[in-house]
């Protein structure tokens, strides 16, 4: 058995202890400091809370970050130097620098440290993914993706201060990015606009565009402007095709209560993007492999986000810096 130790159980906690209980080979713990959301995980999950972060650490073989974006840096580094295999939510962390203190830790203690980029796990993107390095679009030209819906709030409404979160283009576009980078390449160059940025707080809807290695081109939209609901798109045109993916589109099942509406795909629970991506992280810790998205791809998605941050925020490009 492997002890996994979920610090923070809101949002995220909730998804990622859903996950574990599909694992018959995991002991699941926890630590969440506000009562209602401890009482409501315990019960949900049938899992008794322990006292501190740091019972969870020194208790735990593998501690699954799932704080607020600002809280990770801390976090991350208190796992790694216990020696745990860490899992750390997206985005990475808030600052590329921050970022790199964990992979170095990590390197320098031998500890698995995996990112969150949960969207090369999703079967649209990975297959997405598959197939333009197969070539099915020939040489790629052009990329778009969009990616939002509502605003979150989070506990306490952190995800709109974007000191915390860094608004939404660390916050969600940094999965496109994270994607992109992934299927296309490397970044040379980010041109970005956002109407929240200015303000620094409540929603924002920001478009990027960017340059790849390869000579291709993106646009990333992405929003927390959108009351319609949650939706991802993609596009990719290359010299001998195109191809697209829309969730709505795909979306098996959706529900609409209370005025908001959730998909679900017809996946069988094991297919889900969350399950695989955390037994893939569990999978490369017990095979002291390296993990499926590396702390470097996550240092990656961050610098650009923060690149299209900065150029949003001074109206000129910027070059993403690679740690
Ligand atoms: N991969 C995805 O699809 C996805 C989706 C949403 C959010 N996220 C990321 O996940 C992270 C968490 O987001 P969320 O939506 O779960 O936020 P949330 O606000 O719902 O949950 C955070 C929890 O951390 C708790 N917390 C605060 N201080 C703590 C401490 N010292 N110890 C333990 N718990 C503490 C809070 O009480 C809260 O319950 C963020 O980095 C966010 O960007 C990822």
């Amino acid at each position: 058995m492997v002890k996994v130790g979920i610090l923070g159980a809101g949002g995220m906690g909730n998804v990622h202890a859903r996950q574990y209980r599909k694992m018959s080979d995991v002991d699941l713990y926890f630590f969440d400091p506000l009562p209602d959301k401890s009482e409501a995980f315990a019960k949900q999950w049938d899992v008794e809370p322990l006292d501190s972060p740091e019972s969870v650490i020194s208790k735990c073989d593998v501690v699954d970050i799932c704080l607020p974006t600002d809280m990770h840096v801390d976090a991350g580094l208190q796992s790694i130097s216990a020696g745990r295999a860490t899992f750390i939510e997206k985005p990475l962390a808030r600052s590329v620098e921050d970022c790199v203190r964990l992979m170095s830790a990590a390197e320098k203690g031998g500890v698995v440290l995996m990112p969150g980029q949960v969207v090369r796990f999703f079967a649209e993107f990975a297959t997405g993914h598959r197939l333009v390095k197969k070539g099915a679009v020939g040489t790629p030209a052009a990329a778009r993706t969009r990616r939002g819906g509502l605003a979150p709030l989070g506990s306490r409404g952190w995800f709109q201060d974007h000191a915390r979160s860094g608004g939404v283009l660390l916050d969600l576009a940094v999965h496109d990015f994270d994607w992109l980078r992934w299927t296309l390449g490397e970044v040379t160059q980010v041109y970005a606009r956002s109407v929240g940025i200015q303000v620094g707080s409540g929603p924002d809807y920001a478009l990027t565009t960017l340059s790849f290695e390869g000579g291709a081109v993106g646009h990333v939209e992405a929003t927390w402007m959108d009351p319609s609901g949650f939706r991802t798109t993609f596009e990719v045109a290359g010299s001998k095709g195109l191809i697209q993916h829309d969730s709505r589109n795909n979306a098996a099942l959706r529900t609409t209560f209370d005025g908001r509406t959730f998909t679900d795909n017809a996946l069988s629970p094991t297919d889900d993007p969350y399950y695989l991506e955390l037994r893939g992280f569990l999978e490369a810790v017990r095979d002291r492999t390296e993990p499926p998205v590396t702390g470097y791809d996550g240092a990656m998605a961050v610098s650009i986000a923060l690149a299209a941050v900065e150029s949003a925020k001074t109206g000129v490009a910027q070059v993403p810096v690679r740690p």
